[in-house]
């Protein structure tokens, strides 16, 4: 699994168009490709992105954080 960390933007969750994820246990369906999560704190839809980083004029590197989900091999 991996997330990307857009240049002075937000936290971007891969996932496909029209993916189901739940916030607090309540269903949102994805309307675009991907799901970005504020990462500036000045969205007005937190936890999601609204843009809002480029008003604020929000600076943070960009990376990607990357993980295995699969089981760890037992020793
Ligand atoms: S990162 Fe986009 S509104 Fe905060």
């Amino acid at each position: 699994m991996k997330l990307i960390l857009r240049e002075d933007g937000p936290i971007v969750v891969p996932l496909p168009e029209g993916s189901e994820v739940r916030l607090n246990g309540h269903p949102v369906r994805l309307t675009k490709k991907n799901l970005a999560l504020c990462r500036c704190g000045a969205s007005g839809k937190k936890p999601f992105c609204d843009k809002s980083h480029r008003r604020v004029g929000f600076k943070a590197p960009g990376g990607v954080l990357e993980w295995d989900t699969s089981p760890p091999e037992a020793v």
